[in-house]
């Protein structure tokens, strides 16, 4: 009996890997991910080579690239090969040089939320990705400027949660910038950072002061710069200032409608918040711009191209991501069109366009008492100015 069982599911085994075969290289030919080559006897085909099939679950397969090929030129095409092998969706992983591990998936990887977990003083996480990998930055080191985009409910403030609740400690890091919403400076009234904070929109002024003060912060610290350094060395007495612009779109909007031809203060504001992009970054300054859409009007192509580090969370076309990630595969673009809150695109340095899930830290009341915690008993000093 159990012999014949056995051989039941080897046959069974067997007919789903042949179908697995069969399979990808369908999907690799529907998908263009191969070689057509002409030949006396007609065109031939060559799809990657499926070496290996563990079956699961998870199904892993191994894949031998087809010389020139990338492990990028698969994921790319993974949304369209994906439903053909019988999955939700890909995970591609490295395997060698030359080869590609992939784990048919039954349900999006980025189902499910991820744990705030703080990495380190002066590394932020920034989410967690399809193959389950950490990202993880060092705000100093390998973050220039940021900018992230999203409409209405995408996430954008979460995430902005979760990145000042795990810099508020540290003492190397002064949390400043302009929030026209008023939510995001209220836990920190009374810290060390307060001072350097503006909430609210009763007053376009109010930022354009801070504004003023921080450009002039900067360039003090590029005037003290030591003759043997071209970038601010971080201490204490000198720490990074992330300036936070929170909804900027909005802040330009109110600033623009209390412009007079005397008195553009519309105009004075993006000319700070442009030097901040342009001279900040060796200065310890980290601008994190928050916006629905990074449109020309509002972030022009000099501004896009100061920050290193983009994220778009759920877009309203395809259009938006190329604003930010140019080049990204159009099915990739319009599958983030549906993206679930905090599931966002990312592009930085070195890094190919990535799809990660955002942590989250909870709601509103969470993060108070995350910054509240952070910050400790040093509650007895300035509030944000109220614009
Ligand atoms: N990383 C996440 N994981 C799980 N749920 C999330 C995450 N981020 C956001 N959400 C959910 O989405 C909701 C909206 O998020 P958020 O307030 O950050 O949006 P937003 O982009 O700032 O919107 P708005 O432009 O209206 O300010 C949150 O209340 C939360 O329920
Ligand atoms: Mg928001």
């Amino acid at each position: 009996m159990g012999f014949w069982t056995a051989r039941q599911e080897r046959a069974a085994d067997e007919r789903e890997a042949d179908g697995l075969w069969w399979a990808w290289r369908q999907a690799c030919e529907g998908a263009g991910l191969c070689t057509q080559t002409d030949t006396a006897s007609g065109p031939t085909v060559v799809t990657p080579r499926l070496v290996d099939i563990v079956l699961g679950p998870p199904t892993v397969l191994t894949v031998a690239l087809l010389p020139g090929q990338l492990l990028s030129d698969v994921r790319r095409v993974a949304l369209r090969l994906a439903p053909h092998l019988g999955a939700v969706a890909l995970r591609i992983t490295p395997l060698g040089q030359v080869h590609a591990r992939i784990e048919l998936l039954a349900a999006d990887p980025l189902d499910g939320t991820v744990e705030l977990v703080p990495v380190a003083p002066g590394l932020v996480l920034l989410g967690r990705d399809e193959t389950a990998r950490e990202l993880v930055q060092s705000w100093a080191d390998d973050v220039a400027h940021t900018i992230v985009q999203g409409v209405t409910r995408s996430g954008k403030s979460v995430f902005t949660y979760g990145v000042l609740a795990q810099l508020a400690a540290d003492p190397l890091v002064t949390l400043c910038g302009c929030d026209p919403t008023g939510l995001l400076w209220r836990p920190f009234a009374g810290t060390r950072h307060a001072a350097w904070q503006v909430s609210g929109v009763a007053d376009p002024a109010a930022h354009e002061e801070l504004l003023l003060r921080l450009v002039e912060d900067m360039d003090a610290r590029i005037a003290d710069l030591p003759a043997d350094r071209d970038t601010l060395e971080v201490t204490e007495a000198n720490p990074l200032r992330v300036v936070v612009l929170e909804e900027l779109a909005a802040l330009y909007r109110v600033a623009d409608a209390a412009s007079t031809t005397k008195d553009p203060i519309g105009k004075r504001l993006r000319a700070l918040v442009g030097r901040l992009l342009a001279e900040g970054a060796k200065a310890g300054y980290r601008v994190v711009i928050i916006v629905q859409r990074a449109e020309a009007s509002i972030v022009g192509s000099f501004e896009r191209a100061m920050c290193s580090l983009r994220i778009s969370f759920r877009t309203d076309n395809a259009a938006s991501v190329e604003l930010l990630h140019p080049g990204a595969p159009r099915e990739i673009a319009d599958q983030h069109t549906t993206a679930l809150p905090g599931i966002a695109l990312l592009s930085a340095p070195g890094e190919e366009l990535t799809r990660f899930r955002a942590p989250y830290l909870g709601g509103y009341p969470e993060y108070v008492a995350a910054v509240r915690l952070a910050c400790g008993p040093e509650l007895d000093g300035p509030t944000a100015i109220a614009a």
